[in-house]
């Protein structure tokens, strides 16, 4: 066999962290600003989970100094939608507008460079109210936004993504907190939010074209490569159609402003078609993202499906296929180990869905999540020796330089999370920092950061450019 040449990462290349507001802010309340979705919904009486999170809208100046310490070239956070516009629309929260500021002169001040997410899971609740992304105001309410976030931001931030996992939204609503108007068709309302949630998105890229020249945006969802259960013609099948589902429907859209025909196809077969109202297609048409940013855990295998509810054996968790009755079900893949949840980790697969993504795109990308959730435990002297984390990452980041040498644009990786934050739906013992955060689930003790072992090794890979 012929030796693989690797080539080396980019000498300008982000080695970045990623974060979400209601995931590490805490400060659910404070300065103006108003209820989410998931403050109304996921706040269970008696803990402190995503009230005080890590309490970084406190810490900032401190978690900063550390990211400087580890080195990051970039930190990708998300814009609270409620520290702006408390209602979702309306009048401007300048306080919410000054925390962002402070925020990312800061990371400038200290060479990082900002990466930042308009919306990450945490819908304004006061327009949940009125249907969410059901209502077509969502649209307006997002693209006014978006100016304002332009307007105030955009002469230091140059990268945006637009939504976060949209498609784990759609394909995982009850695990994010989603809200779904309850319709006498379900899966037609589903679709209809999302594709409200595209026409937001590309109303987003064109008027951040349009006012901010020199900036880059792009979607950010989560993509891995659909294995099929077996060669049979019917389990590929099956595999093509979840991909169309999972993966193109998202990025087609966002590319090239059409709908994937194979997903459009399961949803006429469902009666679950969105109403496309005049001139949408126009808007989605026009607008092009400069980049695909996506986040990557694992891979998922499906089957051809069973035909009954046994297709649906899921838990539900955002990377476990929820199969779907006449379409595929999701199956386990026997060559590949499970992480303390469940997730099946898959480096090589990762390198497969880069060259995916690709090869159908074109454009640059960068990787906006992927790392490993676990239980840490403090040894004596505050020592956290995540030797499985730093595992899981060097074998992910080998993938990138693997993709890299295969000829695939990569400009970023921004694995998850900077700093350990509060996990969607396992709470704060689920882990995932390079950072300690020193709370517990019912208790919040004195949240005191420290450096986990992980935290050097990135130290010292970032120093030699990932070598
Ligand atoms: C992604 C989300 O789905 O996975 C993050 O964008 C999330 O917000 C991450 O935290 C890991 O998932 P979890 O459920 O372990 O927090």
């Amino acid at each position: 066999m012929q030796s693989k040449h690797l080539n080396g990462f980019p000498s300008d290349f982000f080695w970045g962290g990623s974060t979400s507001a209601y995931q590490v802010e805490g400060a659910w309340d404070e300065d103006g600003k108003g209820p989410s979705v998931i403050d109304m919904g996921r706040v269970v009486e008696g803990t402190t989970d995503f009230k005080v999170a890590s309490d970084h809208y406190h810490r900032y100046k401190e978690d900063i100094a550390l990211f400087a310490e580890l080195g990051l070239k970039a930190y990708r956070f998300s814009i609270a939608w409620t520290r702006i516009f408390p209602s979702g629309e309306g009048e401007v929260n300048s306080k919410g507008i000054d925390f962002y500021n402070n925020l990312i002169d800061e990371l400038i001040a200290n060479g990082i460079e900002p990466i930042a997410t308009m919306y990450h899971f945490d819908l304004p609740y006061a327009l949940q109210e009125k249907g969410g992304w059901s209502n077509r105001v969502t649209v307006e309410a997002f693209a006014t936004y978006s100016r304002t976030l332009f307007e105030a931001f955009g002469d230091r931030v140059k990268y945006w993504l637009t939504i976060n996992e949209q498609n784990m939204m759609i394909l995982h609503g009850d695990a994010l907190g989603t809200k779904h108007v309850d319709a006498n068709n379900p899966m037609k309302d589903l679709y209809q939010q999302n594709h409200h949630m595209l026409v937001a998105q590309a109303k987003a890229m064109s008027l951040c074209h349009q006012l901010l020249p020199q900036a880059k945006i792009g979607p950010a969802p989560n993509i891995s490569v659909i294995y099929p259960a077996s060669c049979k013609p019917e389990d590929i099948l099956a595999a093509n159609t979840f991909s169309a589902l999972r993966n193109w429907l998202y990025l087609d859209m966002a590319v090239y402003g059409r709908y994937n025909s194979t997903a459009w196809r399961f949803l006429e077969e469902r009666d679950a078609t969105p109403t496309i109202t005049s001139g949408d297609m126009e808007i989605l048409a026009k607008a092009k993202p400069d980049f695909i940013a996506f986040n990557y855990y694992n891979s998922q295998t499906v089957a051809q499906s069973a035909g009954d509810e046994s297709d649906i054996n899921s838990t539900g968790d955002q990377q476990i296929t929820i199969g779907e009755i006449g379409a595929y079900k999701g199956v386990e893949n026997k060559h590949l180990v499970k992480n303390e949840f469940g997730w099946e980790i898959d480096p090589v697969g990762f390198r497969t869905t880069m060259r995916e993504i690709y090869e159908r795109y074109a454009l640059p990308l960068i990787i906006t999540e992927n790392g490993l959730g676990a239980f840490d435990k403090v040894e004596a002297n505050d020592e956290i020796n995540d030797d499985y984390r730093i595992t899981y990452l060097q074998q992910h980041i080998e993938q990138v330089q693997l993709a890299i040498s295969d000829g695939v644009e990569v400009f970023g990786y921004s694995p998850w999370s900077a700093i350990d934050l509060i996990s969607t739906h396992q709470g704060c013992s689920k882990r995932y920092g390079f950072i300690h955060v020193d709370r517990e689930e019912f208790d919040l003790k004195a949240l005191k950061r420290s450096k986990k072992k992980s935290f050097y090794w990135y130290q010292s890979l970032i120093e030699k450019n990932g070598l």
